[in-house]
């Protein structure tokens, strides 16, 4: 099934080429909503720990549609579209909080914590007066319902039927990656959202980019963190949109970068409180950064001790809201947390190593605008999509497009 009539085809050469009209037709972008967020994908709605106990909420997104996240007075997750079942409004603005019902506030319809419509204000009219008709069903059009699943922490929503278990969804050697941070209970440790200039699809790209991160930000380069010469690889799983990249930092220091004059190894740089990259081997693999993406828009994210989610919000075709949301474990005492803190200040908006990924993929959308008929390369490390030593590679990025195309039918 083609996206549109008008859709041009995707180029010969698959998927080594990415057309740039991907991330600039309005009609595409309404189908992906549809098709890839709506569709038959897993989406990432928060962590379980946001919810603290019964009769809390919190709202988050698929794609663009609004979502409303709670648990009942038994503690059971509940997920459903933050619309009314009257005339759409948002049922829910706060970001998170606690309730016992929701009242819509424009003509104060009630719905329990489950997303049921529970009350219509003047249902009976006024002493005879006004209201609805006795056959009226006012929950004709109620809010969508999600189905969930909790994976070790990580709360997952679908509107599709029949979805495979998410651990399926991800691949056993993605899946295993992925509960190797979630190995116990977890606490929020807070969070932020940022607007990114720029289709979805460039913010996810970047995320499997493992040949990036060393060449566009300076200060895992400068500061060793990663660089390409360090041990690791990167993993591809399930349908091709699932990865993970990982990497350990090494003891005898290269030369490489310097040598090879990357810019990211200019040098001349150092740090006033080196402590803030003093880590612990907490998980005791060695493994100092590892980064985890979930078609269609979810990435967990360890860099040193700094843990934390990111869940993609389209905003429009060229706007993106990136979630944050920086955690650590329930047992961590007070010198683990501030080494936390300490380090989220390598992401975010303003973080040292990630304020250059909104900047980068920004670029991008605004040299691309005359060029629709033309494509990007992604031909490093290959033309397929496999799991690779060396993460001079877009194996990964092949993979998300291959996720991609399949849901797309393009
Ligand atoms: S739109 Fe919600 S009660 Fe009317
Ligand atoms: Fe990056």
């Amino acid at each position: 099934m083609a996206a549109t009539p008008q859709t041009p085809a995707w180029p010969q050469e698959g998927l080594t080429r990415v057309p740039y009209w991907v991330y600039q037709d309005a009609d595409l972008y309404r189908q992906e909503m549809d098709r890839v967020f709506r569709g038959r994908s897993w989406n990432f709605l928060c962590l379980a720990a946001e919810l603290p106990g019964p009769n809390t909420f919190r709202t988050s997104d698929l794609g663009d549609m609004p979502v409303v996240v709670t648990r009942d007075a038994e503690g059971a997750f509940h997920a459903f579209e933050n619309r009314c079942a009257h005339r759409g409004a948002l049922l829910v603005f706060k970001p998170a909080g606690s309730a016992r019902e929701m009242a819509c506030v424009y003509h104060n319809w009630t719905y329990d914590l489950t997303g049921k419509l529970t009350g219509v204000a003047f249902r009976r009219g006024i002493k005879g007066s006004g209201g609805m008709l006795p056959d009226a069903q006012p929950d004709a059009q109620a809010p969508r319902q999600l189905k969930i699943e909790n994976y070790h922490g990580l709360l997952f929503g679908t509107l599709a039927d029949g979805m495979p278990p998410v651990e399926d969804y991800l691949g056993a050697d993605v899946a295993e990656k992925v509960r190797r941070v979630m190995a116990k209970p977890v606490k929020p440790l807070g969070g932020y959202s940022q607007m990114l200039p720029n289709n979805w699809k460039l913010y996810m790209e970047n995320v499997k980019d493992t040949y990036h991160a060393s060449l566009l930000h300076l200060f895992f380069t400068t500061f060793r963190i990663n660089r390409l010469s360090q041990r690791g690889g990167v993993i591809v799983g399930g349908d091709g949109g699932c990865h993970v990249s990982y990497s350990i930092t090494d003891a005898v220091k290269s030369d490489d970068y310097e040598k090879a004059g990357m810019r990211s190894a200019a040098g001349g740089f150092a740090l006033e409180a080196p402590e803030v990259l003093d880590s612990v081997d907490e998980i005791g693999d060695g493994i100092t950064v590892q980064i985890v993406g979930v078609f269609p828009g979810f990435v967990l994210q360890q860099i040193k001790n700094c843990l934390a989610v990111r869940r993609v919000a389209p905003r429009g075709l060229e706007s993106t809201e990136l979630f944050w949301t920086a955690f650590g474990y329930a047992d961590d005492d007070q010198a683990r947390t501030e080494l936390r803190l300490a380090q989220a200040n390598l992401i975010g908006p303003a973080g040292f190593i990630s304020m250059e990924d909104g900047a980068a993929t920004g670029f991008v959308q605004r040299a691309i605008i005359g060029a629709g008929d033309h494509q990007a390369v992604v031909e490093m490390g290959g033309r397929d999509v496999a799991s690779n030593e060396s993460r001079i590679s877009e194996t990964s990025v092949r993979g998300f497009w291959q996720a991609w195309r399949a849901r797309m039918g393009l």
